[in-house]
């Protein structure tokens, strides 16, 4: 089949259907300019507070999607096979149990988790309607006819748009289940988690459900392991962000001149991945007409792993406008799925 899409720039939607019956629309909420627009915002934030803080989203350009690819095949990187051992022996139980119409994806990309999630409610014969929520119109585009060819007749309604300000945006209708997973609710803040999470529970009607994939504390050892591979990948994931900042935004910074520096935060329960400054830094963000100043030894925090504990993260939900219906994990008990409905006001 072949997809006509929206012109990202007329932020409006259009639609083709195959000779199947599946129809793909594309909602573009986005302007084509809003990536950049975005970035100099967070970037000149970033470069102009103490400490230096990056948003997550800018490590997954081109290369930096295929380096985190990478990673999810490395053996230390535990959290996505266990996800995918989750799913495999639990999609038809989340089927049952939410009777849900409609599944979204948030920041979809084109997994294979999604395909055993759909399989599941596919089989069924509930499935209705699939929306899957990305940044990127191309990563759309690409799971879009996958899903087209494999599911026919399913009715693909995808959202270009950021998970972090969008979710209103989300189409209504039917009964809703809204998959988060890969252990990405972890890269927020505690205070930005807990925004998404509100604004979550106020884009769903009572009965719609959510389903979160994250993982859990462990032993600090192999948790580290996962962030500090010995094949360097994710040394080179975390700072390509400085090279996709060089280039957007015509900057100068040394990516040679900063180290890699994974910790386990034991109060915080997370790993927290920085750059340090292996020597004085004087750049300049020409895009942003912005001088940056590093001394020896300072850092930039650069992403941070959140991992959870069931009961608390229950109880967050609880405060929040959720209630648990039921949590599974792998057999080596390292990640978490949790399913949560909304409940009235
Ligand atoms: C985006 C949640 C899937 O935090 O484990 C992996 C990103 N960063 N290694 C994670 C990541 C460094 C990853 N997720």
């Amino acid at each position: 089949m072949t997809n006509h899409h929206a012109d990202a720039t007329d932020a409006g939607a259009a639609s083709s259907s195959s000779a199947t019956g599946t129809t793909v629309t594309v909602d573009a909420h986005l302007p084509s300019d809003w990536a950049r627009g975005a970035m100099r915002e967070d970037i000149h934030r970033a470069f102009t507070r103490r400490p230096m803080i990056l948003p997550p989203k800018w490590l997954y350009d081109d290369r930096g999607s295929e380096i985190f690819d990478g990673i999810t095949r490395l053996p230390e990187y535990y959290p996505t096979e266990a996800e995918r051992e989750i799913l495999a022996g639990h999609a038809a139980e989340i089927a049952a149990v939410t009777g849900a119409t409609t599944v979204v994806e948030l920041g979809s990309g084109t997994s294979d988790k999604t395909r055993t999630l759909l399989d599941a409610f596919w089989s069924t014969g509930q499935l209705e309607r699939f929306v899957p929520l990305d940044v990127s119109e191309a990563t759309l585009l690409a799971a879009a006819d996958m899903l087209a060819a494999r599911y026919e007749g399913l009715e693909v309604r995808a959202v270009v748009g950021d998970f972090t300000r969008h979710l209103q945006q989300l189409p209504r209708g039917g009964t809703r289940l809204v998959a988060f997973l890969g252990g990405t609710l972890g890269n927020f803040y505690e205070e930005e988690r807990r925004a998404f999470l509100g604004a979550m529970a106020d884009s769903l009607e009572e009965g719609e459900w959510l389903l979160l994939g994250v993982d859990r504390v462990k032993e600090v050892g192999r948790i580290l392991d996962a962030y500090n591979d010995s094949a360097g990948l994710t040394d080179d994931f975390i700072k390509n962000v400085i090279t996709v900042l060089n280039r957007e935004l015509d900057g100068d910074l040394p990516v040679q001149d900063f180290d890699y520096i994974p910790f386990w935060d034991a109060k915080q329960e997370r790993v927290d991945m920085r750059l340090r400054a292996t020597a004085p830094i004087q750049s300049r963000i020409a895009a942003l007409d912005l001088d940056v100043a590093l001394d020896l030894g300072e850092e930039l925090r650069v992403e941070i792993s959140n991992k959870f504990r069931i009961d608390q993260l229950d109880a967050e939900l609880a405060s929040l406008g959720f209630e648990l219906a039921h949590s599974w994990t792998d057999a080596n008990e390292d990640f978490g799925m949790v399913l949560a409905r909304r409940t009235a006001d």
